[in-house]
């Protein structure tokens, strides 16, 4: 059994559910401008509608109520709530009916701050995450949401995979601003979250919000597997999780950079940034008040030595779903990704690993002892629609044997507060489009209405929530 008060829950983000992208006041994020640039995104798909959430809440909550959800986490769309720096108060109340309407079916919200959505115009003003100034208008940011949500809500996660959006933005050019091989302006953006999420903590903490609230950040960890027990596929591993795993949560969680990589990428000369005595106060303050880690989880990767000459280098994913060979890719005279013959993948190529929940988890507490949120876990997979169901075992499995995964950690100790499933209902994916579907609730996206349908997930969710909480 979990613990009585485990907050079982699943998970969604503004620009992916909500739609209604330019009405009530919503000013254009970076988001809105990115999926109509023709070849940013999977055959074009734009979240303009998306699962229209903003106008089928109360519809999507009632689904949550009658699935014995505990937590929903939801995103705020910066760009709803503030316009020009004023407060856009149609978006405002967006908020609060959603999070009443929550509260009235027992459902503790759980929001977060920034999910990939900046407001288009501090992007075009000054580089949005390129330039310290994020901070100053993030906390104003913040601020509106604390004072307006603050005795309501008890969960808050700032930030959202910043060590995804950022290499994104800026290494692979997939998400905006699409600039290509920027190493140095991928860690200096990374950085600036790190500060920006140290701020808004202490905000947090010191200006009379924290009503028996908690707040940290989710970061996307993908824990590394040596692929033997040769010396050289070992040092491969150590180097892989000291620059794609510690560089996020050492920052972030201890204050600090760990030493290895922070020389490393100096001798390369990719540190473009520096860090004043105000700074790494600030960084160390915020992490020591820090309350939760939050993690989002989908896979491990195999990692193996990756010679320096003729090594292989960054490649891009699968978007498309159609399941390919595997393509390895790395860092040469570092590491390399290579194939797991032990797993599954995924249509996307994504390995399936539950294990590897549990091995993150317990590196964690090793590392912070702090307790810990899984923010995402979930398999984007195609449905099938048969005579009105959906007969979504695979996913069932999947989560199941996460869920036993979770568990073996907190058998061992470790404190683990949530689980929130990726996702309630389908919703778009960024660069996959609609045919990535991930939720509990199906939607049908070719229907202008967007019907509901519960899949077999739903009934299975929700008489597991109801055994573990009976
Ligand atoms: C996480 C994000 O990266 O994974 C979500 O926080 C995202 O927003 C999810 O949708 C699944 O990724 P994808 O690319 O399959 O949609």
């Amino acid at each position: 059994m979990f613990p009585k008060d485990f907050l079982w829950g699943a998970a969604s983000a503004a620009y992916q559910v909500e739609g209604a992208w330019n009405i009530d006041g919503k000013q254009p994020s970076i988001w809105d401008e990115w999926t109509k640039i023709p070849g940013k995104t999977f055959e074009g798909t734009n979240g303009d509608i998306a699962a229209d959430h903003y106008h089928k809440f109360e519809e999507d909550v009632a689904l949550m109520k009658e699935m014995g959800l505990k937590t929903y986490r939801f995103s705020i769309s910066w760009t709803r709530i503030l316009n020009d720096g004023k407060v856009n108060q149609k978006g405002l109340d967006f908020y609060h009916n959603l999070i009443d309407t929550l509260i009235k079916n027992d459902i503790e919200p759980m929001i977060t701050l920034y999910h990939w959505d900046l407001p288009k115009k501090l992007q075009d003003t000054y580089g949005g995450w390129e330039s310290t100034r994020i901070i100053e208008d993030f906390l104003a940011y913040a601020k509106v949401c604390f004072d307006a949500f603050h005795t309501k809500v008890k969960y808050w996660i700032v930030m959202n995979e910043p060590n995804i959006f950022t290499y994104q933005g800026y290494v692979l050019g997939v998400h905006p601003p699409g600039d290509v091989n920027q190493m140095a302006l991928f860690l200096k953006t990374f950085h600036h979250t790190a500060l920006v999420h140290a701020h808004t903590v202490l905000l947090y903490k010191n200006g009379g919000y924290n009503n028996k609230g908690m707040i940290g950040s989710s970061i996307a960890l993908t824990p590394g597997i040596a692929r033997s027990e040769s010396p050289k596929d070992k040092v491969a591993l150590d180097r892989y999780m000291e620059l794609n795993f510690n560089w996020y949560t050492d920052i972030y969680f201890k204050g600090t950079y760990p030493k290895w990589a922070w020389n490393y990428y100096q001798e390369q000369g990719m540190i473009d940034f520096e860090i004043s005595s105000q700074d790494n106060d600030t960084l160390k303050q915020a992490a020591s008040l820090t309350d939760f880690i939050g993690i989002n989880y989908y896979q491990s990767t195999m990692i193996a030595d990756n010679p320096y000459e003729d090594g292989v280098g960054v490649k891009m994913f699968n978007t498309d779903g159609k399941k390919r060979e595997f393509e390895e890719s790395g860092i040469p005279g570092l590491f390399k990704h290579v194939e797991n013959p032990n797993v599954e993948y995924t249509d996307w190529n994504w390995v399936v690993d539950p294990a590897g929940l549990t091995h993150t988890l317990r590196l964690l507490k090793e590392a912070y002892n702090l307790p810990i949120v899984i923010s995402e876990n979930g398999l984007g997979a195609f449905d099938q629609v048969v005579d009105g169901k959906i007969h979504d075992d695979y996913r069932i499995d999947f989560i199941e044997k996460h869920i036993h995964a979770t568990k073996a950690a907190i058998d061992e100790g470790v404190e683990v507060l949530a689980y929130c499933v990726w996702s309630f209902t389908d919703l778009l994916s960024w660069l996959n489009g609609y045919q990535k579907r991930y939720g509990f609730v199906y939607i049908d996206f070719e229907d202008p209405n967007l019907p509901r349908i519960k899949k077999d997930s739903f009934y299975w969710y929700q008489k597991l929530i109801a055994s573990q909480t009976e």
